[in-house]
């Protein structure tokens, strides 16, 4: 799969001396601890050129390329915080020691002729959040290996390269390569929770998670703006046909796989072909593609958490709603929509879930019900192998939602004035007990999930899943009743819903 490096090494950008630039580079120095570069963003080149010009006359010292040399580095960007957003991706080791000074510390500097003395009002201060503050106590901000000790909002600073990585680590799972698909999704992982974006390989060194091959598509990526690879995949016609059928709502890579191999491409082809026989959910998801495989917005999902909340205060003014998933994280939109519903008090759970289907049901606006009732035992636990499906009652929804039910109307709404949209709901439904597991279980991402049992396993001696924790060591469960107790018991700082989309 992976083609060989026909790709040169990435070089030094170097800047053709200019006449002005060799004007007096060594000759007539004055003050040899100070090395200044101007950076040209914002401030031009031209002006850029007649700066330096104008400092090298006073015997300053203005390197041309931003290196590690360099003591003092000017800029004219407004912006801090993209600033150094650009700063932090450029690779300097040197960083922490160098003065970001905006252009009065120049200017002061050409009025006395020396280099003036660095006072707050010449710093451009670094506003940008330290990177896993909450793990390492000492300024050099290292990168965990775990998502649980990272903290990613929705803010990437890296898409170019993170949608290139879930394109190789979908190729990957199509292909049953759970190795490299994995280490893709952590690389990306990595790179979103970064409050900067990369700017050069050398920005990378100090990351983890980042192999060979990662590397080598960053690099491509930062010198041609595309990756070959990611490109050949995404016009591989195997790719291509996967990524329509594993679309359709419950279709997963395996049912893709058999249709693809029968010489299947289209949707036209499955619906014309007498011997498939689609099961109910997969119907649903042909009749109602084109509503569900667009994005639910935000309004939409408050309009429904809106909805689900009034059914459920027919069945009973005792009971707990919860938004969960990708927009509890406070993603602008997804995929569905997810939801816990449980009571406070324990064992009055049970037939909840069953009540509300029948509410939505009596609404008209049940369009597809998959339920699954709980199998959940507590004497089955703990689970050595981490199962894709928890035991909690769950149901699987595709739901109606009126234009006027939602504020500012329906997200995305076609032509021809539709007054309705179907879109997908989870809901689960765990005992009290067990609800802040479930809670923290739900809310992913998934990679975040993955990284928190990963963690529990193999720094903690402990088994985490959406049921419990169990602690290997003491051989017992430990008690939660908040997200915050789960990462207390892991020894984890606590990492918000919204600094979970890793
Ligand atoms: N989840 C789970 N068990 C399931 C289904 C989902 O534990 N049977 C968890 C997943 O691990 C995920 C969360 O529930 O972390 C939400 O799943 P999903 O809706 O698929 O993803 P979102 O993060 O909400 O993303 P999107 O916005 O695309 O819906
Ligand atoms: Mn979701
Ligand atoms: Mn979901």
């Amino acid at each position: 799969m992976f083609h060989s490096p026909i790709v040169p090494r990435v070089r030094k950008r170097k800047r053709s001396k200019s006449p002005e630039a060799s004007i007096s580079r060594h000759e007539g120095v004055k003050f040899e601890d100070v090395r200044v570069h101007l950076l040209e963003r914002k401030m031009g080149s031209s002006r850029r050129r007649f700066l330096t010009h104008l400092a090298r006359s006073k015997g300053f010292i203005v390197e041309d390329t931003l290196s590690d040399a360099v003591t003092h580095v000017v800029s004219e960007e407004s912006q801090a915080s993209s600033l150094w957003k650009w700063l932090k991706g450029c690779g300097l080791k040197n960083l922490p020691m160098m003065h970001i000074l905006n252009i009065i510390w120049f200017t002061d500097s050409m009025r006395e002729g020396r280099p003036v003395a660095v006072e707050t009002r010449h710093l451009i201060q670094d506003t940008l959040p330290t990177m896993a503050e909450a793990t390492t106590p000492t300024p050099v901000a290292t990168v965990s290996q775990y998502a649980c000790q990272r903290q990613t909002t929705t803010e990437n600073n890296n898409k170019i390269f993170t949608d290139a990585f879930e394109v190789l680590a979908e190729s990957y799972e199509f292909n049953e390569m759970e190795g490299p698909c994995l280490a893709f999704r952590r690389a990306a992982s990595v790179l979103k929770s970064l409050p900067w974006a990369v700017q050069c390989l050398g920005a990378t060194e100090d990351l983890p998670c980042l192999g060979e091959h990662s590397k080598a598509v960053m690099e491509e990526i930062l010198q041609y703006g595309r990756s070959f690879e990611v490109e050949k995949i995404l016009s591989d016609e195997r790719y291509q046909t996967l990524k329509l059928f594993t679309s359709v709502f419950g279709v997963g890579p395996k049912t893709g796989e058999k249709w693809y191999r029968r010489g299947l491409r289209s949707f036209s082809d499955i619906l014309a072909e007498p011997s498939i026989h689609l099961n109910r959910m997969q119907q649903s998801g042909f009749l109602h593609y084109g509503d569900i495989s667009r994005a639910v917005s935000k309004a939409e999902a408050q309009a429904l958490g809106n909805i689900i909340d009034e059914a459920v205060h027919v069945i009973t003014t005792d009971a707990i709603l919860a938004l969960t998933g990708g927009f509890r994280r406070g993603k602008e939109f997804g995929h569905d929509v997810d939801f816990i519903v449980t009571t406070p008090e324990l064992g009055k759970e049970g037939h909840l879930l069953t009540s509300l289907i029948d509410q939505l049901e009596q609404e008209g606006i049940l369009l597809f019900c998959e339920h699954q009732a709980s199998t959940f035992d507590m004497s089955k636990l703990p689970s050595h192998r981490f199962e894709a499906m928890d035991h909690f009652a769950k149901c699987f929804l595709i739901l109606r939602l009126e234009n006027s039910q939602v504020v500012g109307g329906l997200h995305d709404a076609e032509e021809g004035g539709r007054s309705w949209r179907a879109v997908r709901v989870d809901l689960v439904s765990p005992p009290i007990d067990r609800y802040a597991f479930a809670l923290l279980g739900w809310t992913g991402s998934r990679q975040f999930e993955r990284d928190l049992r990963r963690f529990a396993r193999m720094e903690r001696r402990m088994l985490l899943d959406n049921h419990a924790l169990f602690d290997k060591t003491k051989k017992e469960f430990l008690a939660a009743t908040t997200e915050k107790d789960i990462f207390a018991h892991l020894g984890l700082e606590y990492i918000e819903p919204w600094q979970r989309n890793a």
